[in-house]
């Protein structure tokens, strides 16, 4: 993980690149730094803490200079202290590197600089690449030499920026595995993780592929592929997305904000082809064995998308974690790969896939970020066009994603499923944005209230059955990563083979119940109420208007307007994530930097 980036300019970039990396900070928020280049001299300032808070103590958008470098961290070697923190000088204070990824032979590396006299002020791996940039320097006097000979040595992964005395004027940037874009400007180029480091200030990019290194000077931009030194030329990508998405416009967190975007990110799913999802869903429907892989919320997402896909087109679809496939997935030829990321750079998913490639699989994806490596290593992607998702935790990107799952499953159906029920379906999809307008206008006070009744929990369980399961899943992930409650899902009928020894009136369960016309899930759901209510546990639950069977059975409840069934989950998935927000909010927890998590996990 981690946030990188870097600003070369004629004026003053101070605050510029203190931006980019409160832009970046979902990437990483322990520790932050910048390093700028002043009158001879590199300036470097770093602290532990978010970004705001070290900028409070540390003025970095103060620094001096009209290029510079940028860090925000999201530790992994070396505790989180300010020596750790980056950028790093170079033992002489001649070079200043920013690092994302993990330099897997840094200790080897630092033993063999340390014997050469080279002296080290941190205990990450991130510092040895100013030590060896320096070293070479002195050996090839020349800084692309410098740097080309430095990359050969490291084995691991790196989204790597610099700045050196050597070289006043420009910025080196070199990528392997680990994301790194460079932003066209006017007088003016930048280079960061992702499109958000300068989003600001231009639309037009250059994605960096693995193995290659860019040089920015103000006027342009030079890109290369390391060791050959070959020139690239690249294609601009030209980046859609609307800065007004960025903004919080008012709302207190990005979470809510991002809650109260997802009618209109309903709207963008249904603006993407059909011929696009036809396409991807016979490649899925074709394939002699599909997998749907993804990890955190994406692996709940493809859970859900593999019930759409048995609900609405008679076939089954193994989901496996991203982080278990290369463990479990037996991929072959004639196999196909789908992965849902929000990010496009989970490195657990960009392996999973890798794997699949090189077994000889279809690869496919449904990505938000675009240049995002995995949207640019499938087969065959859909961008769910969802704008930026700044809160860690994913709650319109992931919406998205089950529509398009869903409307997936809808066109694999096809003829096969009624042509009356798949109107009313597709009629339902059109209404659903409408749908859940209202019911964030008139829920969202309700869950709020109920939210502050029951912040005092500390043990959730939260049950459903059928596609409620994953459902159930997912909103418990979102309750442990915002609130840092215990909230552990499970199919509403696993209950009773273990977990039920844990009711009493302290441990609340929180049922997702189906609208009484899904009869057999419904009635599962009713059992597992009865269970929890016969041993004394206090029971929550999400139902549908018109069930009189639930709502008297409920502690607590919040009753929702009718829909489809098959989108009857994915408007219960929405109501918890706003409880899960409120939760948080009672408790002051850290919204949208919950602690010890990062957005997107570049790391294995
Ligand atoms: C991290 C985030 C999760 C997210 C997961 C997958 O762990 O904290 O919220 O669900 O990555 O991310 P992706 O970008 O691949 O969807």
């Amino acid at each position: 993980m981690c946030g990188i980036s870097g600003i070369v300019d004629s004026e003053p970039i101070g605050t510029r690149l203190f931006t980019s990396i409160r832009n970046l900070e979902y990437r990483g928020y322990d520790s932050c730094g910048i390093a700028t280049l002043h009158e001879g001299q590199i300036n470097a300032r770093k602290n532990t803490g978010g970004v705001d808070e070290v900028n409070s103590t540390e003025q970095l958008d103060q620094l001096p200079g009209t290029i510079g470098i940028a860090h925000t961290r999201w530790a992994t070697h070396g505790g989180v202290t300010q020596e750790n923190a980056h950028p790093h000088l170079s033992m002489r204070n001649e070079f200043a590197i920013a690092h994302n990824g993990i330099i897997a032979n840094y200790q080897r590396l630092r033993e063999q600089l340390i014997q050469q006299g080279f002296e080290f002020r941190s205990l990450t791996d991130s510092e040895v690449i100013s030590n060896l940039l320096e070293n070479a320097f002195y050996e090839e006097q020349d800084l692309e030499q410098a740097l080309q000979s430095t990359l050969k040595k490291l084995e691991g992964t790196f989204g790597l920026v610099m700045i050196s005395l050597h070289d006043p004027e420009r910025i080196y940037a070199a990528k392997q595995e680990s994301p790194l874009m460079v932003g066209l400007g006017e007088g003016t180029n930048y280079v960061g993780s992702d499109i958000n480091a300068f989003l600001e200030h231009t639309r037009r990019a250059w994605v960096l592929e693995d193995g290659e290194y860019a040089v920015l000077d103000r006027e342009r931009v030079i890109i290369r592929k390391f060791p050959s030194g070959k020139m690239v030329q690249k294609q601009v990508l030209q980046i859609e997305w609307d800065l007004e998405t960025t903004k919080k416009g008012g709302y207190s967190h990005y979470m809510i904000k991002e809650i109260f975007d997802e009618p209109q990110t309903i709207r963008q799913v249904l603006k993407v082809p059909d011929e696009q999802i036809q396409k991807l869903a016979e490649t899925l429907t074709g394939a002699t064995q599909t997998y749907l892989i993804g990890v955190g919320t994406t692996f709940y997402v493809a859970q859900l998308g593999q019930y759409f896909f048995s609900i609405l087109a008679s076939r089954f679809f193994p989901v496996v974690s991203s982080d278990e496939f290369r463990a479990v997935g037996q991929v072959q030829p004639g196999n196909t790969v789908l992965a849902v990321s929000q990010s496009g750079e989970t490195y657990d998913t960009k392996h999973a896939l890798a794997m699949a490639k090189e077994r000889g699989a279809q690869t496919a994806g449904i990505v938000n970020v675009m240049g995002s490596t995995i949207a640019r290593m499938v087969d065959q992607v859909i961008m769910q066009g969802s704008g930026p998702e700044i809160c860690v935790v994913s709650t319109k990107a992931a919406l998205a994603q089950a529509l398009i799952l869903l409307r997936m499953a809808l066109l694999a159906g096809g003829k096969n499923i009624p042509e009356k029920r798949r109107n009313a379906l597709n009629q339902s999809l059109l209404d659903f944005p409408d749908l859940i307008q209202q019911v964030l206008n008139e829920k969202s006070g309700f869950v709020r209230n109920l939210a502050n009744a029951t912040s005092h929990v500390d043990h959730w369980l939260y049950l459903g059955c059928g596609a409620y399961y994953p459902v159930a899943m997912e909103s418990a992930l979102k309750m442990k990563e915002v609130t840092y409650c215990h909230a552990e899902g499970m199919p509403a009928g696993f209950l009773k083979h273990g977990t039920l020894s844990m009711v009493e009136p302290r441990v609340h369960s929180l049922l997702f119940v189906p609208p009484p016309e899904d009869a057999v899930l419904h009635g599962r759901t009713m059992v597992a109420m009865e269970e929890i209510r016969t041993r004394g546990g206090t029971v929550m639950g999400f139902y549908f208007e018109g069930d009189e069977v639930a709502r008297p059975l409920l502690n607590h409840s919040v009753k929702l307007p009718p829909t489809d069934p098959v989108l009857a989950p994915v408007l219960q998935m929405i109501v918890a994530q706003l409880f899960a927000y409120y939760v948080a909010l009672d408790l002051n927890r850290n919204i949208d930097k919950p602690r010890n998590l990062a957005k997107s996990v570049t790391v294995g």
